[in-house]
């Protein structure tokens, strides 16, 4: 190599190098507002070896205990700056006065695979029109309470249909969430597209969950790439490269639903289904939605809808089953409501059992199954919580494990105690902001209104048709509910029990 040539490499490797050593602090080094507390990073890769082993949010918890209970906590993931937000009183200020300016997504960089990022209500930042356009739809058609009635008749048939299955396997020990799971994949592909997607539908369907789990599963994959965003070009791990091959299946199958029922639809004269298609079809013949955002909605509510509310059932009956008393008076009420009237519980029934709705709140509060919801991103500079600077650019999360357990929010914190629901009036919408297993403000889920009708069903359905045995020989006290962050808050050893048949 020339010798020229040679100078011009060492002084690019050290200017970058350079560059990459200084910058955690130029990062940090902010106009307004003194820098968050945190664990010292290293250089280049921040505090990465401080999140090893463990689970995410427990750890994170963890590192702010160990920083004075930092509320706000700065951490270098590589060359990311991130902060992370982990009492009640720190949250009521990011949402209520920073909502706007927090409200955008730090998008793993495998999700520009296919132009997915900039399709997709989950990832687009909130001032991008066409969020604004899909949360629109989202509200104010598919989860309208005229579409929601119109498609009462399936989550309920979808819930029997969960019953019966379980039924065929009284006496018998059973992976509750995988029961769960199944009942409750199947309720949200056929609300959405009228296909079962686990065992009944066709081969294509099945491979369909399966592609979906993988591909949520690859988000929480270490990826240089959103560590090291000047890698980013090189995809080096191939993550981008591996979820476009994914992507490009799962859309094939969406797509040859959609267009089956186009075709269908236009020999038929009409759409016939009563599921959320229809309504998203109907939309697209009056010009206010394009064929192609079609296939992005229907994929990111199957994604976001199907694991969150099983999850959270199976957390509910893994409580239920470890407090006996809970569970009894918990029967007491429904029994009260419904028993001996019918066999079956409705979602009309559910709705009017306080104490069933405190059971599922309680369950969302202690084992939130998003604890560290999805990653939002700073969009603007000026941004001042608890004092403490949020730089633009600066991944934000929220730990909402830890703040639905923050001391000074709740008494006797990390204990299952339904009844502190009883004592004050809480909803789902992130008001409160010691509860917020949705999140709030502007990213609010928007799948509220259909998890809050499906979870305390089936819920109720299960306590309804079944008396719940533990495996043999084992007491309600040894029903583990120790947590496992994978791509979700799930139960480290999944719940087994017996549903015995009510006679
Ligand atoms: C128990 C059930 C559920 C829980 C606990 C849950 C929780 C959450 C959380 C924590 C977020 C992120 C909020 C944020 O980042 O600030 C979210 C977002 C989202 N959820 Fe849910 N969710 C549930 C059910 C559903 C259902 C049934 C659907 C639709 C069928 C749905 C669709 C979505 C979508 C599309 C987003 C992204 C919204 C955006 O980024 O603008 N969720 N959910």
């Amino acid at each position: 190599m020339a010798p020229e040539l040679l100078w011009l490499w060492v002084t690019l490797a050290v200017s970058i190098l350079y560059y990459l050593l200084t910058s955690q602090r130029r990062r940090w080094g902010s106009r307004s507002g003194r820098r968050p507390p945190g664990p010292r990073p290293l250089p280049l890769i921040g505090n990465l070896l401080d999140l090893r082993g463990g689970n995410l949010h427990h750890t994170l918890a963890r590192l702010a205990r160990a920083h004075g209970g930092a509320p706000v906590m700065r951490l270098d993931l590589g060359l990311v700056p991130a902060v992370v937000i982990s009492s009640r009183d720190a949250a009521r200020e990011a949402f209520t006065s920073h909502d706007r300016r927090l409200a955008a997504r730090a998008v793993p960089d495998s999700k520009q695979a296919l132009g997915f990022c900039d399709w997709s209500v989950i990832w687009l930042p909130c001032s991008d029109p066409l969020w604004k356009t899909l949360r629109g739809i989202v509200a104010s058609h598919v989860f309208s309470p005229r579409s929601l009635a119109a498609t009462r008749a399936v989550r309920e048939r979808k819930v029997r249909d969960l019953v019966a299955f379980l039924r065929g396997r009284a006496g018998r020990e059973v992976d509750v969430k995988e029961a769960v799971y199944g009942g409750v994949v199947n309720l949200v592909s056929s609300a959405l597209f009228s296909v079962d997607v686990v065992d009944v539908g066709g081969e294509s369907a099945q491979g369909f969950q399966q592609l979906v789990e993988e591909l949520i599963e690859s988000i929480t994959k270490p990826n240089v790439s959103d560590l090291f965003p000047f890698l980013r070009a090189l995809d080096l791990q191939g993550w981008r490269r591996w979820v476009t091959g994914h992507l490009g299946k799962i859309f094939r199958i969406l797509d040859g639903i959609i267009d089956r029922r186009l075709a269908l639809s236009s020999s038929n004269n009409g759409n016939v289904h009563g599921d959320f298609l229809d309504v998203l079809l109907e939309l697209m013949s009056t010009g206010k939605i394009a064929r192609e955002n079609l296939t992005f909605i229907l994929f990111d509510l199957f994604a976001a809808g199907s694991d969150t509310m099983a999850l959270t059932v199976e957390w509910a009956m893994a409580e239920l089953l470890r407090n006996p008393g809970i569970m009894a008076k918990l029967r007491a009420e429904i029994k009260a409501a419904v028993g001996g009237k019918k066999e079956s519980v409705d979602e009309d029934d559910v709705a009017g059992l306080p104490y069933l709705q405190a059971v599922v709140k309680e369950a969302m509060r202690l084992h939130p199954v998003a604890p560290v919801m999805l990653p939002h991103k700073a969009v603007e500079d000026g941004v001042e919580i608890g004092g403490y600077a949020v730089p633009r650019g600066c991944t934000v999360i929220f730990n909402t494990w830890a703040i639905m357990r923050d001391p000074a929010a709740w008494e006797r914190p990390d204990e299952f105690v339904p009844e502190r629901f009883l004592d004050r009036e809480f909803d789902f919408r992130g008001k409160q902001f010691e509860f917020i297993p949705f999140g709030s403000g502007r990213r609010l889920c928007p799948g509220i209104p259909m998890a809050e009708r499906v979870v305390p069903l089936i819920l109720a359905s299960l306590v309804h048709a079944f008396e719940w045995q533990l495996p043999d020989g084992m007491s309600a006290e040894q029903v583990d509910v120790s947590e496992k962050f994978t791509t979700a808050n799930v139960l480290a050893f999944p719940l087994k029990a017996v549903p015995v048949i009510i006679t």
